[in-house]
């Protein structure tokens, strides 16, 4: 059965009523944002105040579970108080040196982060598109130092459907028209073949072919798993055409699926991993470029840079999320709660859903359009005191954050099955 989307009859139970006579305040909140900013986003209509842990509460009190998690920025949740605790304590030490000098949180984090990542070299950036634009960099000079590719003639292969953030270089070689109409002329030098077909990529991989850049698991197209033994694929011919092979992780890395990476459900070791997001424990922007001397060694004094990448109070809070991952807590949780995710999920395919992508905590969602567009359910599970978000018409993304409560999950999940299937 497949439901209509109306009001919860019953208010959620986290969710005090507004005052009698209160006009909600985050109307005027959300109206001042609308009329004094760049219409490039689509929020939900919802003002957010204070968060912690899996919760937040708006501007008038009312609490919502976080079934988005900042893009899986936020895998520890809001306000980790060990995160915390470590970025306050850097606020009154040092913040920012530039990196025309070096503060004493910098080779730690270098440290820690290669630790993790088994390689030798960290490049430390902000966003994630710094970090991807990092790794093109990276390996067109790779390619032309060390291969021996002519001058301006490198190639990377990317896939279809890819997301990789919003640079002019970068939605270039997208396919999606919201992301590059309008935006062009675009940077040469990019293929695309389809995602998951190892053979096509193969057969797109010329004597220029410097790299080859993938998200293990597409997130923003909605959560789309590539075949099995596709990564391992990837990786064998990658190695046999000398190519390197640039996982870009910002989003299915550090926890999200179960494992530190995306990468490691096939036990694949790419030559670049490329992150970002939850690597600054949803405190501060710091993001990544990870690889052995032999490919990052590449650069020189000079040759790329970034006044705020690597900054103290980055590295501070970052060096405490490696620490946080190093003990594998929260990829068990999420490869735990992700069952329950996964089986709630499955159990909603045929009742308003058509189909489900899960892995560890990471889900995509495809929502019958009977039931309504993605934007729709979204606002329907918001009026329910739940937020998560659309993507790609009738898709929901949820990536609650890894420290969700086993009830508080199931009570975000009963009420998707609420809205979906219109009980
Ligand atoms: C896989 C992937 N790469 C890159 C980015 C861009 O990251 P940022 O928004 O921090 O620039 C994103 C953001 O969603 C992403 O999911």
């Amino acid at each position: 059965m497949t439901g209509t989307l109306t009001e919860p009859t019953t208010p959620g139970t986290t969710r005090p009523a507004a005052q009698d006579g209160d006009a909600p305040r985050s109307q005027a909140y959300f109206q001042q944002a609308q009329e004094r900013t760049a219409h490039n986003y689509h929020p939900l209509p919802v003002v957010v105040a204070h968060a912690e842990g899996a919760w937040m509460t708006d501007v008038d009190g009312n609490r919502f579970l976080d079934m988005l998690a900042g893009y899986s920025a936020l895998n520890f949740g809001h306000g980790h108080p060990d995160l915390v605790a470590v970025a306050h304590a850097q606020l009154d030490k040092l913040t920012l040196t530039s990196r025309a000098f070096v503060h004493d949180q910098f080779g730690a984090f270098c440290a820690a982060l290669g630790d993790l990542t088994g390689k030798e070299l960290v490049l430390p950036m902000n966003t994630g598109a710094e970090a991807v634009e990092t790794a093109i960099k990276v390996c067109r000079k790779w390619g032309y130092d060390i291969k021996g590719v002519a001058v301006d003639s490198a190639e990377i292969i990317v896939a279809g459907g890819n997301f990789h953030g919003r640079t002019t270089t970068i939605v270039g070689f997208s396919d999606d028209p919201d992301a590059r109409d309008g935006f062009g002329p675009f940077a040469p030098g990019f293929t695309q073949v389809p995602y998951g077909d190892a053979a096509a990529l193969e057969a797109a991989i010329t004597p220029n072919t410097v790299a080859v850049l993938l998200e293990p698991i597409q997130g923003e197209g909605g959560v789309v798993l590539p075949p099995t033994g596709y990564l391992r694929e990837v990786r064998e011919i990658t190695r046999r055409h000398n190519v390197l092979f640039a996982a870009d992780e910002i989003q299915s890395g550090l926890g999200r699926t179960g494992r530190t990476f995306a990468c490691d459900h096939e036990e694949v070791v790419p030559d670049l991993y490329v992150l970002g997001k939850a690597l600054g424990g949803g405190i501060v922007p710091v993001s990544a470029v990870v690889a052995d001397r032999d490919v990052l060694g590449v650069l020189h004094p000079g040759q790329h840079g970034s006044t705020f990448g690597g900054n103290a109070l980055a590295c501070a809070v970052a060096t405490k999320v490696v620490e946080m991952l190093a003990t594998g807590e929260y990829q068990e949780r999420s490869e735990k709660l992700g069952v329950l995710l996964r089986t709630r999920l499955e159990g909603l395919v045929g009742r308003g859903v058509l189909a489900v992508r899960t892995r560890g905590l990471w889900a995509g969602v495809d929502v019958d359009p009977a039931v309504g567009t993605g934007r729709a359910v979204c606002e329907a599970l918001m009026a329910r005191g739940v937020l998560a978000k659309d993507t790609h018409g009738s898709t929901i993304r949820l990536a609650p954050p890894l420290v969700v409560s086993e009830e508080d999950l199931a009570w975000g999940l009963d009420q998707l099955e609420a809205v979906v299937t219109g009980a």
